[in-house]
């Protein structure tokens, strides 16, 4: 692995280790070995791709006042600190920008081909076995309830909305983890959601059959 890879895998590790937020540097290592199975598999450029991976989620917006520019700001300054070349800065820092999900009827940033693969890596992480565990760890660490039937869904069409609306845990799924499959880019990574994405569908019939029977027989 290249030096400055090395040293940037080092201080993310160092930074998100306590993270209790669906954040944790596990993630990071799955979004990280995901981008570069894909990144194997599709092209595009192994460092710009491995440092988009490593600094996606360096600081969130949603634990920032809503500043989607503060992962950006943050990843500037640790790759001038490093000394990373001005071109890969540039599109390294452009991958932070506008990677977030922003609501259903939000239109997505243009990503390059390593924005894509960073994108993608870090949706499969957010679907999936894994995608249920981290949204009720992230639903738990905010004090949202799990399921309440009497909130519906709703499809957001700005990002604040989408940003401040309060839900449970079972929402996020129809306001966004389902819809993830259909917005991968790359061939490879649409093929690992089609099973995490019919995975979820499974685990949402079976909560709401289980949620169903008691109130049945009360
Ligand atoms: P990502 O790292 O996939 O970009 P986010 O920063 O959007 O994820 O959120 C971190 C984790 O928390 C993800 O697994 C996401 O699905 C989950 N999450 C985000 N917002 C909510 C919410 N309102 N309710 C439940 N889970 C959420
Ligand atoms: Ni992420």
């Amino acid at each position: 692995m290249e030096d400055v890879i090395k040293k940037v895998e080092l201080l993310v590790k160092e930074k998100l280790a306590n993270d209790a937020s669906g954040h944790d540097w596990h993630h990071i290592q799955r979004v990280y070995r995901n981008a570069m199975h894909i990144q194997s598999k599709e092209g595009g450029d192994f460092k710009v791709v491995a440092l988009g991976a490593l600094l996606h989620d360096i600081a969130d917006h949603k634990f920032h006042g809503g500043d989607y520019a503060i992962g950006g700001k943050v990843s500037q300054e640790i790759l001038t600190h490093f000394q990373v070349d001005e071109d890969i800065k540039t599109k390294v820092v452009n991958i932070v920008k506008g990677i977030s999900f922003k609501g259903a009827y939000v239109k997505e940033d243009i990503l390059s081909l390593e924005g894509q693969i960073v994108q993608d890596a870090d949706r499969l992480d957010a679907i999936g076995a894994i995608g249920i565990a981290r949204t009720f760890a992230y639903g738990g660490s905010v004090g949202q309830p799990i399921f309440d039937p009497i909130i519906p869904p709703k499809m957001h069409s700005t990002k604040e909305a989408y940003a401040s609306g309060k839900t449970h845990t079972i929402n996020h799924f129809y306001e966004k983890l389902l819809l993830l499959k259909d917005r991968m880019h790359t061939k490879t990574a649409i093929e690992m959601a089609n099973e995490r994405h019919a995975y979820m569908e499974q685990f949402l019939s079976q909560f709401m059959a289980e949620w169903v029977i008691p109130q049945k027989l009360s």
